[in-house]
């Protein structure tokens, strides 16, 4: 953070979170908080809530939460600056401008040169596109189908033959050496000094959710190597956590993805009406990718090519996607090659009724196994189904397991009891899978050992910042030290300051976090769900539980640390006196 706290907490109380949430999101009062569709992932019923009081917003689907900056950048793709910078202009708050830290300033405005220079190279292409040394590239262009509105829509350009062309033209514009070599645009040797960086291709700049180009893919013209070129990793160019097309696909109502390998599918896509088209750049999908494609859209339809390496690419991305919690499903593009010859050849509609029959994930992969074992050899047969059950333990969750088991055996012709059996003696021996392994700020797993540490902290959290006066009534027995976790615990220290002060003000501790992801987290801390309960006893008695959950977890890391942490020991001996006071304490709730 590089303004100073209280002048990002002046900025912050300037702009009613209600308010300004109201301006990008349909949001209706209920009871205490107001409640809308998230905007963060695709849903029919509102499970988005924005507090005026704790002055945040929390998504009890997608986990996505924070305060007010959190949100735009959320939503606006922007970086805590912009994010302060915005909301102080939107309330008449001056920032100064020399309040920087000479760094931050300095890789503020490196990432601003990048994309200034970005966007000046992105222009230059274009415009060469349409002039006579372009003609080339806009032939070929247009020899792929593409409308001009397209061509437009997506920025396409084009690098002509001439090799320092781009070089004149940024220099000329007053881009020094350093910057050019920095954002990939040139390359550079001994012998021939700085030459352009892509020439002889069709250029497809590579925007982020925010339009921002922050890197290229250029297509060879004709049959030349590498067919594609792409800018190389630069500070504003992270190839795992972009996705080309997002900047479309994220306000497309579909209500899923689809997720391909090549720019000209995504643009073909496009122009076909698949605006939630989005590929990968020129890499392998990742989970950051999978992370952003999460905010928007629950089910993952992937139109991979239709070649070996397309399946393998799909299987691997299907793990990716079950890992983070999406759905997936297989587009069969059968005979075509991939979407764009797909539609080119088939046309829109039938595009779309492959959509619709698209295979569940978990299907495709049986069926690719499948290809693996000879059938009418019983050996061969049982060995594929011993896999089957092996694969089905993946499903951690019991309802779900059976449903497959079911789905499973009916199309397989395998009796259901067997399979069942088969599963279970697999599941006795190597244990079930562990549930989907959900990001950072999502929910987790209920298994993982260390969530039952925090779940119990973060329900604390949350509690004592609905209810602030049992602050008072617990601080005998819980410190911030309790908390295991240095964000919990960050989170837990500045809380309980507040509250000595008789401060109640959740959404400033988030500001204390830089990051956004642990931004995300903070306000997950503040926003669990708290259970319904009726009677004044049970509440007392589920109070009474989280705490001593709180105490008996602390001791335990309290425990693990002893051994190598002689200072520990004092604290341990106390921690346990708290304890077993506690144990012994009735802690009203009124
Ligand atoms: P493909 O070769 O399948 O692309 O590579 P495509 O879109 O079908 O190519 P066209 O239709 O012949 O123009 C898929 C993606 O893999 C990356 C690019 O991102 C491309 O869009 N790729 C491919 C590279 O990065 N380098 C290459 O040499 C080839
Ligand atoms: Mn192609």
């Amino acid at each position: 953070m590089y303004y100073p706290d209280e002048l990002v907490e002046e900025v912050r109380t300037k702009n009613d979170i209600v308010d300004v949430i109201s301006g990008y999101v349909k949001i209706q009062k209920k009871g205490s908080n107001y409640f809308g569709l998230c905007p963060f992932h695709n849903e029919r019923s509102p499970s988005f809530s924005v507090s005026g009081t704790k002055q945040m917003y929390y998504c009890f689907g997608c986990g996505a939460g924070g305060n007010v900056f959190t949100f735009l950048m959320e939503y606006e793709n922007y970086s805590f600056q912009e994010a302060v910078k915005f909301l102080a202009d939107r309330a008449g708050v001056k920032l100064p401008e020399g309040e920087y830290s000479q760094e931050a300033k300095a890789r503020d405005s490196q990432r601003a040169e990048l994309l200034k220079v970005n966007k000046e190279a992105a222009r230059y292409f274009y415009y060469q596109l349409r002039g006579k040394t372009g003609e080339a590239g806009y032939r070929y262009l247009r020899g792929r189908e593409l409308s001009d509105e397209t061509i437009h829509k997506f920025g396409l350009g084009f690098a002509n033959v001439t090799s320092n062309d781009l070089i004149r033209y940024l220099k000329n514009k007053g881009y020094g050496d350093k910057l050019l070599k920095e954002a990939g645009l040139v390359n550079y040797d001994e012998k021939n000094g700085m030459y352009d960086k892509f020439w002889n291709r069709v250029m497809f700049p590579i925007q982020d959710g925010n339009n921002r180009v922050i890197g290229f893919g250029g297509r060879v013209m004709g049959d030349g190597k590498p067919k594609y070129l792409n800018s190389p990793e630069t500070m504003i160019f992270e190839k795992s956590r972009n996705l080309y097309g997002l900047n479309f696909a994220r306000s497309s109502r579909a209500g899923n993805f689809i997720l391909c390998e090549g720019y000209m599918d995504v643009i073909a896509m496009h122009q076909a009406g698949f605006t939630q088209a989005v590929a990968s750049l020129g890499t392998a999908f990742t989970e950051g990718q999978a992370n952003l494609i999460r905010r928007f859209a629950q089910e993952v339809i992937l139109a991979y090519d239709s070649d070996g390496a397309g399946v393998n690419a799909a299987l691997r991305a299907i793990g990716i996607l079950k890992e983070m919690g999406l759905t997936g499903k297989v587009l069969n593009l059968e005979p075509y090659k991939d979407p764009d010859e797909f539609i080119k050849n088939k046309g829109p509609e039938a595009f779309e009724e492959r959509i619709r029959q698209a295979e569940n994930s978990f299907f495709f992969e049986l069926r690719m196994l499948e290809k693996n074992y000879d059938l009418g050899d019983p050996e061969a047969k049982t060995r594929f189904h011993r896999e089957i059950a092996r694969k089905l333990c993946g499903f951690s969750e019991e309802v779900e397991r059976e449903n497959y088991i079911e789905a499973v055996a009916q199309k397989y012709h395998i009796g259901f009891e067997n399979l069942r059996r088969l599963v279970r003696t697999y599941a006795l021996e190597n244990g079930m899978a562990a549930p989907a392994q959900r990001p950072k700020s999502g929910i987790r797993p209920k298994k993982d050992p260390a969530e039952n540490r925090r779940k119990p902290q973060k329900l604390l959290l949350t509690w004592l910042v609905e209810e602030p006066p049992l602050y008072r009534k617990i601080k005998k027995y819980i410190s911030p030290e309790d908390f295991t976790e240095e964000l919990y615990r960050k989170a837990a220290e500045r809380l309980f300051e507040d509250l000595d002060k008789d401060i109640l003000n959740p959404a400033g501790i988030i500001s204390l976090f830089a990051d956004e992801e642990e931004q995300r987290e903070a306000a997950g801390l503040f926003n669990t769900k708290l259970m319904e309960l009726s009677t004044q006893a049970e509440k007392e008695r589920a109070f009474h539980d989280i705490l001593m959950a709180v105490k008996r977890s602390s001791l335990e890391a309290l425990r693990e640390r002893v051994g190598t942490d002689v200072s520990a020991f004092g604290q341990m001996i106390r921690s346990k006196k708290e304890l077993e006071e506690l144990s012994k304490t009735h802690i009203s709730l009124d």
